[in-house]
């Protein structure tokens, strides 16, 4: 038996140290330096199990052959999207969540959909019943989905082999467990570890690997921080867990746009695919209410029409309130500032709730002109037209600024029904008013947004 190696690993951020520090040096936290045990027997017994390493020589970039249309098609076309239309082959992608958010419904679900090739759910979370129990619920039956309830990832690439299937999924990689290494399983580097050993046989048997990490409460994965060089995709998924809807990000993509984004609805079936997402972020009323104004924003490549309510009122603490959800504060406050600098309007001694609606977290600039009408509705407390939306960013001079693919979200607009969209008068090079049958109307400066909205 060699001698037992250990060594000190951040438990934020994964760097490692040979000696005990308080500070961590490379995140800045304090006390979360742990011992590991990091001895390795018998490097690489991946390697061994999945013949010999390829004999590499350097090629000319031209000569590297490559197939176009490698993707695989998951069988979710939120899922498709957001991976940049569909799975790369050998690609390694990690899933994180806060627990409960409907990560495992999601892989499960994808697992079960997709019966064209053979698909291994491994969970070390819960047992093969109850995976079994949660099939049933999502109602898909699927002949070539199987289950392996197993945490070592050694038995695990001894099922692999046997079974050879096309797309693995493990559920979670906090879970697993190498014999290489001795620290328990969830620490730094056995997470670390395992999902070498997941990457190295995807690369080698060119097989999609799906990983499911969970996230601690501040939002970031835990000890995945680590795992996002590693992978070749990071997607997160979102949402609040009040709301139905869930929301598939992509944070990293080495195959496509980092700015998809895919929206679920979670109901007693499982996920459903929305793939018209203005249905979810327009809230239907019969009567009209005031702090309410409709933004059209782009989420990638995708336009949607979402709302912006606003509650402005009387501050009853001596010092105002500014307080918002899914839209950034400070982006509120300069607003405010700028309604109040530019346009004279006494905002300084109020309250201002913001809320976009469905607990999405906008930061297209576009919504800003939404957001100061629904500001200025809810201070004036008379409602915005209901079939008024709004497209363009604030300057700090008050001036109202062009945003992209302005086309797009105005198409995007006459298609649900909307009669006028306010934008930039900077806006509208090359832009055919007459292609539409929503009216457009052009505005340059703050002030004008209030005549023409309120007057
Ligand atoms: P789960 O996939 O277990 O979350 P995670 O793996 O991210 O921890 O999701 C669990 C939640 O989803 C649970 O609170 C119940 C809800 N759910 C539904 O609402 N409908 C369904 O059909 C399923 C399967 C789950
Ligand atoms: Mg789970």
């Amino acid at each position: 038996m060699s001698k037992v190696k250990t060594a000190f690993f951040c438990q934020n951020c994964g760097a490692q140290s040979p000696k005990w520090l308080g500070r961590c040096n490379s995140c800045g936290e304090w006390n979360t330096f742990v011992e590991e045990v990091i001895q390795r027997e018998e490097k690489g017994s991946v390697k061994a199990s999945f013949g010999d390493r390829r004999q590499v020589a350097p090629v000319k970039i031209s000569e590297v052959t490559f197939s176009h249309e490698a993707r695989m098609n998951t069988h979710d076309q939120e899922l498709n999207r957001v991976l940049g239309g569909g799975l790369v082959p050998g690609s390694l992608t990690l899933i994180g969540g806060e627990p409960g958010i409907g990560k495992s419904t999601l892989m499960l679900q994808v697992a079960l959909k997709c019966d064209d090739q053979k698909i291994l759910y491994i969970t070390g979370e819960e047992s093969d019943q109850q995976i079994r129990m949660r099939a049933e619920r999502l109602g898909i039956r699927n002949e070539n989905c199987f289950i392996l309830t197993e945490t070592n990832t050694q038995s695990i690439f001894q099922h692999l082999e046997s079974l050879r299937p096309g797309i693995i999924i493990a559920d979670s990689i906090q879970t697993l467990q190498t014999d290489l290494i001795e620290s328990s399983a969830g620490s730094v580097s056995q997470i670390k570890e395992c999902a070498a050993e997941m990457q190295k046989y995807s690369k080698l048997t060119n097989t999609p690997v799906f990983l499911i990490g969970h996230i601690t409460k501040d939002g970031s994965l835990a000890g995945p921080k680590i795992l996002e060089h590693m992978v070749d995709t990071v997607l997160q998924f979102e949402g609040d867990r009040n709301y139905g809807y869930r929301i598939l990000r992509s944070l990293k993509n080495r195959f496509g746009s980092t700015s998809e984004l895919g929206i679920y609805e979670m109901n007693d079936a499982g996920l459903r695919e929305v793939s018209n997402p203005s249905e979810i972020l327009l809230s239907q009323r019969d009567e009209a209410v005031s702090g309410i104004a409709i933004a059209a924003m782009m989420e990638g490549q995708r336009p949607m029409l979402i709302e912006t309510q606003a509650l402005v009122s009387s501050a009853v603490y001596g010092t105002p309130q500014r307080s918002t959800t899914g839209f950034d504060v400070r982006r509120l406050n300069m607003l405010l500032a700028v309604l109040e600098k530019r346009s004279g309007f006494k905002l300084g001694h109020k309250d201002v709730f913001l809320n976009i609606a469905g607990g999405i977290k906008v930061e297209d600039p576009a919504i800003d002109l939404a957001v100061v009408a629904a500001v200025l509705s809810s201070n004036q407390d008379s409602p915005v037209d209901s079939k008024s939306c709004f497209a363009a960013e604030v300057g700090l001079s008050g001036e109202i600024r062009p945003i992209n693919r302005v086309e797009q979200r105005i198409s995007e607009a006459d298609k649900l029904g909307f009669e006028r969209i306010f934008i930039s008068r900077y806006n509208t090079k090359g832009l055919d008013f007459k292609r539409y049958s929503i009216q457009i109307i052009t505005v340059g400066k703050i002030e004008e947004i209030y005549r023409k909205l309120f007057s």
